[in-house]
């Protein structure tokens, strides 16, 4: 048998055994490679009698390219198998239950501000945002509410400093001082945010939410404030028609002043707003004092309007029946994940607003 019909037996054989990419590279190189078998036997021809030379080169290519070709074919056997293990490995079964995803939840207070928020925007009030940290003047003393006026002591101030000129502010009000400041009238803005107060009980936290409205404008009245008003506990309780009361009131700031109740029955344990003799107090409101408008450079002969300030968690509390504030912020995930509100619940027109 001659040389290379001994190689190619001997070959095809290797071929034919269990073969990894490795060893095909091996056999490669030893038949193809600069000193392989083969490369060698075409090196070789030069020397061959001339009579046989023509059959030897083309005995030789036709082995040459039979190796070549079943190399080839190997190679790509080996690539298909190690391409379907791997899709049989890394199928996706879909009969899996699907992993929980964890999901949190609104804050019934975050969600009580998105529809304040909503309902105010739909007639005409923007919404602005003042610091908590606010300093005395905005505070008390540019709402007409002047150093050792009794209405300080009534807030139970949380002051910053020595000098009591920073404190958390105790209501939303100072946003009002803050908008007028920056900008010419009218104004019409809501500002709902965090306010302080050294206060805590079953309805009352240090910590609170308020909503503060306002509006300036020219022969604007308080026939407004209580149209105002009326729309808008109705909206919030979404009901038809409501019980409301304006019971005189004092802040420095407005003058004449109000406190609102909404009337309510307790029917089965369940809080029934707009019915029943019972009134609940949920904000306090007026005309905007001219002392007001004069300290932020609004002339009180052309301009006024009126402004309140409604307590947030109270109308959470009564909207959603939860019957302690203090529960509201002690961040327990258990109680939120069943008084929280699921993000894709919410009105798509509540989203993104506020805060
Ligand atoms: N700032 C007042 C309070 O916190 C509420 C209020 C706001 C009253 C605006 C009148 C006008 O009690």
């Amino acid at each position: 048998m001659s040389d290379i019909k001994k190689i190619k037996d001997e070959y095809l054989a290797k071929l034919n055994e269990q073969l990894d990419l490795n060893l095909i590279n091996q056999i490669k190189t030893d038949l193809f490679g600069k000193n392989g078998l083969i490369s060698n036997q075409f090196k070789q021809l030069g020397k061959i009698p001339e009579e046989e030379r023509k059959k030897f080169a083309s005995d030789l290519n036709i082995i040459k390219d039979e190796l070549q070709n079943l190399i080839a074919f190997k190679i790509e056997e080996i690539e298909k198998k190690e391409i379907n293990q791997k899709l049989e490995k890394e199928k996706i079964d879909i009969t899996l239950p699907e992993r929980p995803v964890p999901q949190g939840k609104i804050h019934p207070v975050s969600q009580v501000i998105d529809e304040i928020s909503s309902i105010f925007s739909e007639i005409g009030f923007s919404i602005e945002e003042g610091p908590d940290v606010e300093n005395e003047y905005n505070n008390f003393t540019a709402l007409n509410t002047p150093d050792n006026h009794p209405a300080r002591d009534m807030h139970d101030t949380f002051y910053l400093d020595e000098k009591k000129e920073l404190l958390l502010r105790t209501h939303t009000s100072p946003v009002q001082i803050r908008t007028m400041l920056n900008d010419k009238p009218p104004f019409k803005i809501i500002a709902p945010g965090r306010t302080y107060r050294s206060d805590s009980d079953q309805t009352h936290a240090p910590m609170f939410h308020q909503v503060e409205g306002l509006h300036i404008d020219k022969n604007i009245n308080m026939g407004h404030l209580k149209g105002c008003l009326n729309y808008f506990i109705k909206e919030f309780f979404e009901v038809d028609k409501i019980k409301m009361r304006f019971r005189p009131s004092h802040f420095p700031f407005t003058e004449p002043s109000a406190e609102v109740d909404i009337g309510y029955e307790v029917k089965n344990g369940k809080i029934i707003i707009g019915e029943g003799d019972k009134w609940l107090e949920v904000l306090g409101c007026g005309m905007v004092h001219p002392n007001v408008l004069k300290n932020v450079n609004v002339n009180p002969d052309e301009f006024q309007g009126y402004a309140f300030g409604i307590g947030i968690d109270r109308l959470a509390m009564l909207k959603y029946g939860i019957n302690d504030l203090r529960a509201f912020f002690d961040c327990d995930y258990r109680w939120l994940s069943q008084f929280g509100f699921d993000p894709i619940d919410v009105p798509s027109s509540y989203r993104g607003l506020s805060r």
